[in-house]
């Protein structure tokens, strides 16, 4: 695949079809739901320094620890199921870090149970998006992110809808949205052009059409901002 520039986007819309920039990777693209690497890229650009302390808590494959290298930020990727040696066990929902210490966090987490991430009970990819079980752990995400976060810093909550034949469709975005809301400054919204495998299936373009539902053709990319040291 012929990789475009890296360049930083300058509109709502991004897009950039590979998961990775460069010659070598960031993360690992056979990672399932591995970030593309350019997103965290430009991020890091826009809402960090040099030296900046960035935090990934669901780190996966690492992607987030890659692109901080390349750009000089200082990075601590956590997980639940740490995939490198360089990733450090942890709960999202209780990180090892001390309140208002990190200048920048990026989160992909699970869009509901559409991959198996680790036999691990605490894995919030074992929770349906279609049950509140799910939001009140993304909630419990949200609020360590806000607690370990220092004031007038940012984050990037990266996530999809989910929709399933037979099954009600479940805004994700829109409602981790508004449980963030109640925590952050919404910075601005970006919609991110997804490039997987299933979309150049034409089987599953047919089947879409046949049954009147639609692929995800986006994922939300949310830039919050804590402007406060309490709750808004
Ligand atoms: C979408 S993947 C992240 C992909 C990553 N950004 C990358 O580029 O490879 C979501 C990750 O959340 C992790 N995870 C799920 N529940 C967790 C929890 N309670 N605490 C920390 N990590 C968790 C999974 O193990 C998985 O690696």
């Amino acid at each position: 695949m012929k990789k475009p520039e890296l360049t930083l986007q300058t509109t709502t819309l991004w897009d950039y079809p590979s998961q990775h920039y460069g010659d070598r990777m960031q993360g690992d693209q056979n990672y399932p739901g591995a970030t593309p690497s350019y997103i965290i890229w430009n991020l890091l650009k826009r809402y960090t320094r040099e030296r900046d302390l960035v935090v990934d808590p669901m780190c996966g494959s690492g992607t987030t620890i890659d692109v901080c290298k390349d750009l000089s930020r200082r990075v601590i990727g956590f997980d639940l199921s740490p995939y490198r040696e360089d990733i450090i066990p942890a709960d999202v929902r209780n990180l090892p870090l001390r309140s208002e210490s990190v200048d920048f966090i990026f989160i992909d987490p699970p869009y509901g149970k559409n991959i198996h991430y680790s036999d691990d009970p605490r894995c919030i990819g074992t929770l349906s998006a279609n049950e509140e079980g799910y939001y009140r752990a993304m909630e419990l995400c949200i609020r360590e992110i806000y607690r370990v976060l220092k004031t007038q810093r940012y984050m990037a909550l990266y996530c999809c809808d989910s929709f399933q034949k037979k099954k009600p469709f479940a805004p994700i975005g829109f409602r981790l949205f508004s449980i963030m809301e109640q925590w952050f400054i919404p910075v601005d919204i970006i919609a991110v052009v997804r490039h997987n495998r299933t979309l150049k299936r034409r089987h599953y373009h047919t089947e879409a059409e046949r049954g009147n539902y639609f692929l995800r053709g986006f994922n939300y990319l949310f830039i919050m901002k804590k402007e406060t040291k309490h709750k808004k």
